[in-house]
């Protein structure tokens, strides 16, 4: 019950700025009572202290001195980077960047225990410094196998593919761990369709590569898509039957190939080879 009520809490906070950015916000946040009676909230891009006004974010920037997320930049392809950061090094920024997802994330509960979360924050850099594009969150030890806990794309960066990218990403993540992953539900309507699409395209371009002749425990190994995940994908695209007691794949190539139209476009690719990383020990 508890939860339902903060579920349903009227939004508090209408926009924030944040960048170069003014920001329409979706959702309540539960941010500290003292903010709650201010329309709009200042951001600094950098450290996501929030302030409600002006004139303090501008004092603020003169003397903030961070050009980007704190943490490791653990990947760089042109402008884009990655960044880690471990949420109990960083305790301020990782609580800070739970405030502002929550504004765009529904039915999720804020953890306030950021000390158990890695963020990996994306960002595009100028010689402005690095700027935030979107992040996820993953826990440090996952019992049910989460590779990813929320995932967020600032709306003024969203349907340009960097969803599917941090998607990706964090599977490329699970890969170097020798895990399969799966997201931690519910997912949210625009999530679902983003993993829906990034789902049904790697695993048609498998499947197009080996004519169909592949187990569903062969796809997750070379994905690290959690077996019920590519199930439930190949299901909803009809390309599953179930013979002998045994779910099988039965693809004909001009299917697959209508499909994969289907499935739009490919988004950013992340180039393994500039992502520098060991799994969390
Ligand atoms: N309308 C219709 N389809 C959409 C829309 C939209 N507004 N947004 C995304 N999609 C679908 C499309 O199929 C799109 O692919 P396409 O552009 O090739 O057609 C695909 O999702 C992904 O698009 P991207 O550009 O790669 O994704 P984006 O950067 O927009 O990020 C995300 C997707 C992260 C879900 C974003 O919409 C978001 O931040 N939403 C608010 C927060 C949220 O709901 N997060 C997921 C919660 S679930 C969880 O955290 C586990
Ligand atoms: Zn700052």
């Amino acid at each position: 019950l508890r939860e339902h009520e903060e579920f349903t809490k009227v939004k508090n906070i209408a926009k924030i700025e944040l960048g170069r950015y003014e920001i329409d916000t979706w959702y309540f946040s539960p941010f500290p009572p003292e903010y709650n009676d201010s329309p709009k909230l200042y951001f600094c891009e950098f450290c996501l202290n929030f302030m409600k006004r002006k004139e303090q974010l501008q004092r603020h920037m003169r003397k903030c001195d961070l050009k980007h997320p704190p943490g490791d930049e653990i990947y760089r392809s042109g402008t884009l980077s990655m960044f880690e950061v471990d949420g109990k090094k960083n305790k301020v920024y990782g609580q800070n960047l739970c405030y502002l997802a929550k504004l765009f994330l529904d039915h999720k509960t804020l953890y306030y225990d950021v000390d158990l979360f890695l963020f990996y924050v994306l960002c595009e850099c100028d010689d402005r410094g690095c700027h935030m594009v979107g992040y996820f969150s993953k826990e440090k030890h996952s019992e049910e196998s989460y590779n990813l806990a929320c995932i967020l794309t600032l709306p003024p960066y969203q349907r340009k593919g960097y969803g599917k990218f941090l998607i990706a990403f964090s599977y490329e993540l699970s890969k170097k761990e020798g895990k399969v992953g799966t997201p931690e539900r519910p997912l949210s309507d625009l999530g679902l369709l983003s993993y829906r699409g990034y789902w049904t395209r790697v695993l048609l371009e498998i499947l197009k590569k080996h004519k169909s002749n592949i187990s569903i425990k062969e796809l997750s190994d070379m994905t690290a898509i959690k077996a019920d995940d590519i199930l439930s994908t190949l299901q909803s695209l009809d390309l599953i039957q179930y013979r002998k007691g045994q779910h099988v794949i039965c693809a004909d190539p001009k299917v697959l190939d209508r499909h994969l139209k289907a499935a739009g476009r490919g988004g950013l690719e992340v180039d393994v080879s500039k992502l520098i990383w060991t799994p969390y020990k």
